[in-house]
């Protein structure tokens, strides 16, 4: 499976927070925050870098800085929850935006709105928190790649086998960094145990 689970402690604890039904959208949000620092982290683990010479203020040294550029992708709604830390790490990144919409009836996405920035030379970071049956995800792929990208990682918190294998199936060059393999999809399409609808946690709109 093209999937990298995260287990770091600090993963694996923001994880348990986000499962926490009592968990309320302020200090979800947080969590969630806290977590996509870790997962964007891992997600850029094996970027190049271009080394470069700086003085400290006692001698010159080499240092690196990020030898790719970055494109971060938030599909709506769920992926905000994640964009700020990602940001905070790569205040250079490039930003798109997937709207798409869950059918409820057939899981399958329904889009409603994209805007990309150019993206051929960067690595594409997806945000897609729940990786359920793989649709939006493997859409969100199929779009970024239809512009260019070839150097595709989606960023999930929790990921169902039915999704990973979706994406294994129709995008295998695209790498998967999640915090969680969990069991099952149930018949209306929630992961489980899962988190609940992470849009309706973040937002309160539940
Ligand atoms: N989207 C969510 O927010 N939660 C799920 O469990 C599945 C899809």
């Amino acid at each position: 499976m093209p999937i990298h689970l995260v287990q770091h402690p600090l993963a694996q604890h923001y994880l348990t927070v986000l499962r926490d039904r009592r968990t309320e959208p302020p200090f979800f949000r947080q969590a969630a925050r806290r977590l996509a620092y870790l997962l964007v982290a891992e997600a850029t683990a094996d970027l190049p870098t271009s080394p470069v010479e700086i003085e400290t203020p006692l001698e010159g040294t080499v240092g690196a800085h990020l030898g790719k550029p970055i494109v971060v992708v938030a599909v709506f709604r769920a992926g905000l929850g994640l964009l700020d830390a990602a940001l905070d790490l790569l205040p250079d990144a490039r930003i798109g935006y997937a709207g798409v919409q869950r059918d409820e009836e057939t899981a399958e996405p329904l889009e409603y709105y994209t805007k990309f920035p150019p993206m051929e030379d960067a690595r594409v970071l997806i945000l897609e928190p729940m990786l359920a049956t793989g649709g939006s995800l493997s859409w969100a792929t199929s779009k970024v790649k239809e512009r260019g990208a070839v150097d595709v990682t989606a960023v999930c918190v929790v990921a169902a086998p039915v999704g990973v294998e979706r994406m294994e199936s129709e995008h295998p060059d695209t790498r998967i960094v999640a915090a969680a393999l969990d069991r099952e999809l149930d018949f209306h399409y929630f992961i489980r145990p899962g988190l609940g609808d992470m849009g309706d946690r973040l937002f309160g709109t539940v």
